[in-house]
């Protein structure tokens, strides 16, 4: 596939979470929290049914997120209702609109830690569902509206898994080249790159264990 429908994707995800029920968080997202400051305020884009910014929240943290997927945005809202939780926010957006972007970082600036203003902004399984030219746009908006400091975690499917076996298909993906999306980071849009891992057994779900890549970056 090389260019993606937004609304087609959109209903995609709506009808797969009106059915996905799993709430606990992945790999990535425990071993983002053993190392962020816990004063900081985690922006997720993506954030699917909230399995991980619930998590987020539960630790403490602020956590504001997004979602393409209003069915997704309002479960993960009323999870947080029925516990009483007020430092989780959900909102319904795309990432490769930069206003949305803009808006979301935003809020967790507005909302963040007196003592620490800085972000990090947290995005898992979101770029290999975006097409090039969404990933560009999501890149540049991150790199216009975050600050000095703000760090960028990442994981997505990338290239090595093209010939793995898949559970879920039928929607849309692109396997990420980590050297090119590394580089990119770097030499347009003003981050530096600190981790950078490939491998399997990061992400194993049931009998699928896919290729993915971490990245994480600061912006300069
Ligand atoms: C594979 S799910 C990952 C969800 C969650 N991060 C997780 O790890 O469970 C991909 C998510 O990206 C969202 N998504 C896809 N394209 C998007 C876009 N352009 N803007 C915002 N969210 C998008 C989908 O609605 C879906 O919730």
């Amino acid at each position: 596939m090389s260019a993606k429908n937004i609304s087609l994707e959109q209903n995609y995800w709506n009808d797969f979470y009106s059915k996905w029920v799993i709430d606990i968080p992945s790999q990535f997202c425990v071993q983002m929290l053993t190392e962020v400051n816990p004063k900081h305020t985690i922006v997720e884009f993506g954030s699917g049914n909230g399995r991980d910014s619930h998590y987020i929240a539960y630790q403490g943290h602020m956590v504001v997120a997004m979602d393409l997927s209003r069915e997704a945005v309002e479960k993960s809202r009323s999870t947080m209702e029925k516990r009483d939780i007020e430092h989780a926010v959900f909102s319904v957006g795309d990432v490769s609109v930069e206003k949305d972007v803009a808006g979301v970082l935003a809020v967790g600036r507005e909302r963040g830690h007196a003592d620490s203003q800085s972000l990090v902004v947290y995005s898992r399984f979101v770029l290999h569902s975006l097409d090039d030219e969404q990933e560009a746009l999501f890149l540049s908006a991150l790199a216009v509206h975050m600050e000095v400091g703000d760090y960028l975690y990442f994981e997505y499917r990338c290239s090595e898994d093209a010939g793995t076996e898949k559970i879920f298909g039928n929607h849309y993906r692109r396997f990420v080249d980590t050297d090119s999306l590394s580089s990119d980071l770097v030499d347009k849009h003003g981050f530096a790159v600190e981790y950078c891992r490939t491998g399997q057994g990061m992400a194993k779900y049931k009998n699928e264990d896919p290729f993915v890549s971490r990245i994480i970056a600061r912006k300069l």
